[in-house]
């Protein structure tokens, strides 16, 4: 959950509403698409956190006013907008965490990978400056195809000589989020007791829900095992369609990014028991990539859950052994279009 941030301490005697105005961290944040659908919401979520001192927002056009319009909520971090690629260097020096979710999102009748066109470059770029700049930091990839933008970057950064695998992350939250609202809701489970881990990659069949390992226990007929899995995978395809032509998936996206940039925080800033699903480097299948429960520490990728991928009933096991194909090949078309460039 996004710990007690939105809460805590939101109560004064007077009723009004305060959010975090005490620091309790200082770790700088910068996010690259920062005036985008997603940017924008996820901008302000980030703005609440008070493990955050500085909130560096990048776009190749019209942050200023974001930037100038957050800048005026009293949290703590100060908030600073950077535009172009001429000041791209200067959002990412001294940055802890960077969250990229730069690049076109989908319409109607597409395919994730219809993007990889324009996103692809867009990543390679970015990440390039991150190299250069601020190699040291957690870098989480939004943009999508994340099944192929996550390996470019991690390409780049090998080809700069700083590629740290503990430290890329591909955001999945969002399929973890959608899972535990659908199941609470079909279960009439309580929501915020409600945990779904989601492992493969972001798209299509490639996302499994492993319900079995739903948390708290709960059991589930064959039919709804079938219609959970389906929806959580095309919960993607619902709100692009419900948007009709407007873009994808930002509100509950930025919401989900929000989670994870404050649990990469807290692991950050030393707690000890941070635990997230994300798309990363991995040997606990025979994919480079993989998404899977992790736990977060100070470096990074501190442990993988092996536990998580045993015990899988059999219509698991199958969706997993089917994904793979695909997987694999959003994967290597990745690396390639990274290799390519060179
Ligand atoms: P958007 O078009 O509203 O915003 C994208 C922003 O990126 C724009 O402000 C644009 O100016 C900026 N941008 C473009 N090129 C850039 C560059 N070179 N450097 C910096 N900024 C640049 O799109 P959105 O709805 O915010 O979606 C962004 C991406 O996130 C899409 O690729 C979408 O598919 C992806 N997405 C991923 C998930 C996920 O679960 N991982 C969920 C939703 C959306
Ligand atoms: C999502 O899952 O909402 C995102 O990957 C955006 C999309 O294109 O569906």
């Amino acid at each position: 959950a996004l710990r007690a941030s939105f809460a805590s301490k939101a109560h004064s005697k007077d009723r009004t509403i305060r959010y975090n105005l005490q620091p309790q961290a200082s770790f700088r944040v910068a996010v690259l698409g920062a005036a985008g659908g997603i940017g924008q919401p996820l901008a302000l979520l980030i703005k609440m956190s008070p493990l955050v001192s500085d909130l560096h927002l990048y776009d190749i056009a019209n942050v200023k006013g974001v930037a100038a319009d957050l800048s005026h909520c009293n949290t703590p971090s100060q908030v600073k907008d950077f535009t172009g690629a001429s000041e791209l260097a200067n959002c990412l020096k001294g940055v802890d965490v960077v969250v990229i979710p730069a690049g076109v999102p989908r319409k109607p009748g597409m395919t994730r990978d219809d993007l990889f066109n324009i996103n692809a470059g867009i990543v390679r770029d970015l990440v390039s400056a991150v190299a250069d700049n601020c190699p040291g930091a957690f870098i989480h990839i939004i943009s999508n195809p994340v099944n192929s933008t996550v390996p470019i970057a991690a390409e780049v950064l090998k080809l700069k000589g700083v590629y740290d695998p503990k430290k890329l992350f591909g955001v999945t939250t969002l399929d973890v989020v959608r899972a535990n609202t659908f199941v609470a809701q079909r279960k009439n489970l309580k929501l915020i007791d409600v945990d779904v881990p989601v492992v493969g990659g972001h798209a299509g069949i490639t996302i499994l829900p492993l319900l079995s390992k739903t948390k708290p226990s709960a059991s589930f007929t064959d039919q709804e095992i079938e219609e959970l899995t389906v929806r959580i995978q095309n919960a993607g395809t619902e709100v692009v369609e419900a948007k009709a032509g407007a873009g994808s998936a930002t509100l509950s996206m930025a919401y989900a990014a929000a989670r994870f940039v404050e649990s990469s925080l807290r692991a950050l800033d030393g707690d000890g028991d941070v635990y997230e699903c994300s798309f990363v480097q991995s040997d606990l299948t025979d994919l480079p990539f993989f998404a899977s429960r992790i736990k977060l520490g100070r470096k990074g990728v501190e442990a993988f859950i092996p536990s998580d991928l045993q015990g899988l009933t059999e219509y698991e096991q199958k969706a997993l052994e089917a994904l793979k194909p695909e997987l694999k090949a959003s994967i290597e078309k990745g690396i390639a279009f990274a290799q390519k460039q060179t």
